[in-house]
């Protein structure tokens, strides 16, 4: 059996694809596959919600019908087969208490549950450090351009901890989150899947962040941040007329920073502030949120939490809610009350779980 945990990004939105570090952490639901090696090269698996899907596993696979979650089977062996071919397949069965498509990383916890179990059903030892060499390009495959940080958390997270994530060169800082800090996951029912419509807007903020780059001549985010203030940043933005995802991206490297330090001194309030002003710089420089996350956090702030933003890809799905520990049913019941009318069907409070290699 292999488990691959979801994740909660708490800050560093739309910016491990420039290479910027970030700070999920993992949280304590996962994907789990029941997996049986296989003589052949058949790949079948069923999961009791998602019907029964099975193909051969040949050099070269090409994606299904889009939409459809065979492609994020077909990612994994793919992944696989670009770095060591192909091997034999497997009989597995998936479970999970993951909810889809609310930005808690559903879809990338699948492809690398699914990479681990044709890994050790072949037998085959495989690096953190390799396994994100294929696993973030393998999810292009689906069709999101997205960065390593899912996976990085996915399968590298600590008990307890936060996972500070560098991309260049790769490591994984763990953070360990203040006992009385509490986190509340809350969805805005408004449905953010990936591998539909939301996919070009998610790849369009992505080229916009790349092409104002170009613009200002450096060869990369963090070269332009480096020895900058904000101020100067702001400056360049203005005199070069960049797009505002520029400022996006580095004024949110700038509070990843200013996250990491608030949580190693425990300073609660700014870091509840950070995540306000995360999720503002997200609704208003990359228009990414929409009106029902708005009001979730809106509402979060009205029931006592200390800072709340758009968690994940964005477009929907859901948010992340700063708590203190001892406030937490009072924010929770806020919640119900103001944004679900009374069901509380749609927070989970989130505890820092271990990634998939660290169980
Ligand atoms: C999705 C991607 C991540 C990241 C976030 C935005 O979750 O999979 O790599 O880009 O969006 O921060």
């Amino acid at each position: 059996m292999v488990s691959a945990p979801g994740r909660v990004n708490l800050i560093g939105e739309h910016i491990d694809y420039h290479g910027l570090p970030v700070l999920p952490m993992a949280l304590r639901r996962s994907i789990r596959i029941h997996f049986q090696a296989r003589a052949d090269c058949q790949i079948r698996v069923s999961s009791g919600a998602y019907g029964h899907r099975e193909f051969a596993w040949t050099p070269g696979l090409t994606p299904v019908a889009r939409g459809d979650w065979e492609n994020y089977l077909r990612a994994a062996a793919q992944a696989i087969a670009g770095k060591w071919g192909v091997m034999n397949g497997i009989d597995a069965t998936i479970a999970s208490d993951l909810p889809p498509a609310a930005g808690l990383s559903s879809s990338s916890a699948l492809i690398v549950a699914m990479t681990l179990a044709l890994l050790r059903a072949n037998h085959r030892a495989a690096s953190f450090e390799e396994l994100m060499e294929i696993l973030p390009d393998g999810e292009q495959f689906v069709g999101t351009r997205g960065g390593g940080m899912d996976h990085a958390a996915s399968l590298a997270s600590r008990e307890g901890c936060a996972s500070l994530i560098e991309f260049v060169p790769l490591a994984v800082h763990h953070i360990p989150i203040p006992a009385d800090w509490a986190f509340l996951v809350a969805d805005s029912l408004q449905i953010a899947e990936k591998s539909g419509a939301v996919r070009e807007r998610y790849n369009a903020v992505r080229t916009a962040g790349t092409e104002a780059l170009r613009q200002t001549g450096f060869a990369s985010y963090a070269e332009a941040i480096q020895g900058r203030t904000e101020e100067e940043l702001g400056d360049l933005a203005a005199a070069k007329h960049l797009s505002p995802a520029f400022l996006h991206v580095v004024t949110e490297a700038f509070r990843v920073r200013h996250a990491v330090e608030a949580m190693h001194e425990d300073d609660s309030a700014l870091f509840g502030r950070l995540l306000l002003a995360s999720h503002a710089s997200l609704r208003d420089r990359l228009e990414i949120s929409c009106p029902a996350l708005d009001r979730l956090v809106d509402a979060a702030m009205a029931s006592g939490a200390l800072g709340a933003r758009l968690t994940g890809g964005g477009f929907g799905g859901c948010a992340v809610v700063f708590c203190h520990r001892g406030d937490l049913s009072k924010v929770h019941d806020g919640l119900v009350e103001r944004f679900y009318s009374g069901n509380p069907a749609h927070i989970l409070h989130a505890e820092p779980g271990p990634g998939a290699v660290n169980s």
